[in-house]
């Protein structure tokens, strides 16, 4: 089974958000050709944010809200590595990503074993220059945290993650950031590699070839 790389969009629209996960995935296959990519969107998809009901705690199973989170759930763990990525929306993530995130709260009580030692890597997209990419960068890093996934930051320079200043100009505005779109591509190759390690390591601790 190839290491598969998925990169999470958490923006409600098609913009700059998607076009750089979009380039990320491409720079991490180009690197480590040997490696499948997945784009995840949760732009058009319903995901209501954890009610705090303990139905998934309680009961040991999945969560008991019905939408779209039941499909993303199952494909989001069956990845090996991560590039999360988000719009900054006052300073922060999407409310559309924390209630993705907050959704996986069955990953600490039900499923500790499904994201354990895969690794992620964080991308926020601002519209104004330091409009709060960093804040976001570290908001979706301590979501990566919460679930258990190894984090990985960018190469020297790239330091916290990804982090893009997209003038408001959606996908081609991003495109424009060169030095953002670098950080980008840093992260994706190193996030590519960790995994590819990682997935060596976990054969060799099985003992297996
Ligand atoms: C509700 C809302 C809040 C925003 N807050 C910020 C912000 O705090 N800082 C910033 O740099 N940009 C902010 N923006 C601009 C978006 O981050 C920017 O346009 C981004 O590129 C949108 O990504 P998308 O095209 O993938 O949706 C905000 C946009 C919206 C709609």
């Amino acid at each position: 089974m190839p290491v598969k790389l998925l990169g999470l969009s958490g923006s409600p629209r098609k913009g700059a958000t998607e076009h750089v996960v979009e380039e990320a995935l491409k720079a991490a296959r180009e690197a480590f050709p040997q490696i499948y990519t997945e784009l995840m969107v949760l732009r058009g998809r319903k995901v209501a944010p954890c009610n705090g009901c303990g139905y998934c705690k309680k009961n040991k199973t999945r969560c008991c809200i019905q939408d779209d989170m039941q499909e993303l759930f199952d494909r989001f763990v069956a990845a090996d590595a991560f590039l999360v990525a988000s719009p900054v929306y006052v300073m922060g993530p999407t409310p559309q990503l924390a209630a993705f995130f907050s959704r996986l709260r069955p990953v600490h009580h039900v499923f500790p074993e499904a994201l354990r030692n895969k690794v992620g890597g964080a991308i926020a997209v601002g519209g104004t220059r330091n409009g709060g990419q960093e804040v976001a960068v570290n908001w979706i890093i301590n979501y990566l945290l919460t679930r258990g996934l190894v984090v990985v930051g960018g190469e020297i320079g790239g330091y916290a993650g990804g982090k893009v200043w997209s003038q408001d100009r959606g996908a081609e505005g991003a495109g424009r950031d060169d030095i953002g779109m670098d950080t980008v591509k840093g992260l994706a190759r190193k996030v590519a590699e960790v995994a590819v390690i990682m997935h060596e390591g976990r054969k060799a601790l099985k003992g297996t070839p």
